[in-house]
């Protein structure tokens, strides 16, 4: 069986550019596809301590779990919950993979850089992370792994990574995971999803900005949402297109009404051909992510904390089985085994 996998860093309660990015396609697919696939959604508990946690780390690594939950998931037998520092071979497949990345190729990657910037000083973690994310991935032979557009690169260095690994040793160890025109195919996207500041279009919707309205939380109070949406930045323009070099805000609430409604965008933009009033737009979409807020945010308190732990812990022990053998078998090839 094929496997699709993702994770999601706990450091905050989540955005909505993590929810539309990541969690609910996720979902759609895994919900699509679990007959036949392995669904495999972990919590990288260990990235997240790259940076600072707000709140306490083993509540917010439960509440991620939720997070999938509340946005629909119905699991079965094939879909794996399990969070990464309690299957150790993780960390261990990292270690050998960073002996086979380049310093240069790690030193490229854009999300070293916007985390690093203007900082005196940055923990070893920021830069050597993308490889414990190949490591999460290679583990299991991955070939779909959704994800926002900031995480494609980090994709490509895996499969890099994987194909030198399997030329070094002169066999298919890894399967990396499909190039990036493939899981956007797979995701049902023609691009990576961004979803853009409400304050600073420019910019991606980041967890780590201090700007409160330029981000909308999960667990926003979905009034306050809707007047974040209200009051979002858009241009002089004049006219409701999707066009993202010159109408970033404006493309941004047209991203977000079509994922939040799971109509294809170009659906959502022929809707809004020829209107001019930015207002009604913003109405629309406020309406829309403010119902999605209240029914997501109801379903995220019916679950209880002994469900989570009980899918935990199964899903652990199918990781482990799983890691473990790769494990061994790269194990056998460097000639540590
Ligand atoms: P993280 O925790 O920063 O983000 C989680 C997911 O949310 C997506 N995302 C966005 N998507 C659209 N618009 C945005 N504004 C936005 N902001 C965030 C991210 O692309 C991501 O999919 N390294 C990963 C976590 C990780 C992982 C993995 C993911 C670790 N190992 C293996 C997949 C497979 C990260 O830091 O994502």
């Amino acid at each position: 069986m094929k496997t699709i996998l993702t994770g999601l860093r706990v450091n905050s309660e989540p955005t909505l550019g993590n929810y539309l990015g990541a969690v609910l396609p996720m979902v759609r697919l895994a919900n699509a596809y679990k007959a036949d696939h392995n669904i495999n959604i972990f919590v990288p508990d260990l990235h997240s301590i790259i940076s600072k946690v707000d709140g306490n780390l083993k509540k917010n690594i439960f509440r991620s779990i939720k997070i999938y939950f509340a946005a629909g998931l119905e699991p079965n037998e094939n879909v794996h919950l399990y969070r990464q520092s309690y299957v150790p071979a993780h960390s261990e497949l990292c270690w050998i993979l960073e002996c086979n990345a380049s310093m240069g190729e790690l030193s490229r990657m854009t999300q070293y850089k916007e985390k690093s910037e203007g900082k005196a000083s940055v923990n070893a973690g920021i830069f050597n992370y993308p490889v414990l994310m190949a490591a999460d991935i290679l583990l299991y032979g991955a070939e779909y792994v959704p994800v926002g557009e900031d995480q494609f690169q980090h994709l490509e260095l895996t499969r890099n990574l994987a194909m030198r690994f399997n030329n070094k040793y002169g066999r298919e160890i890894f399967i990396p995971p499909v190039k990036t025109e493939d899981q956007l195919k797979f995701m049902g996207v023609e691009n990576g999803i961004r979803i853009r500041s409400l304050t600073d279009p420019e910019r991606k919707m980041s967890k780590s900005s201090r700007a409160e309205n330029s981000k909308i939380m999960m667990l926003d109070d979905p009034e306050v949402a809707a007047k974040k949406i209200m009051s979002a930045t858009t241009d002089s323009v004049g006219k409701i297109q999707y066009d993202m070099f010159n109408q970033p805000g404006i493309s941004n609430l047209l991203q977000i009404e079509a994922l939040v409604n799971n109509i294809p965008l170009q659906d959502v933009v022929s809707t809004w051909a020829g209107e001019t009033r930015y207002g009604d737009l913003k109405q629309k979409v406020a309406s829309s992510v403010k119902s999605m807020l209240e029914i997501f945010q109801a379903r995220m308190k019916e679950i209880p904390d002994e469900t989570v732990l009980e899918y935990l812990e199964a899903g652990e022990e199918y990781a482990n089985f799983v890691s473990k053998a790769k494990l061994l078998e790269v194990q056998n090839a460097v000639g540590l085994r």
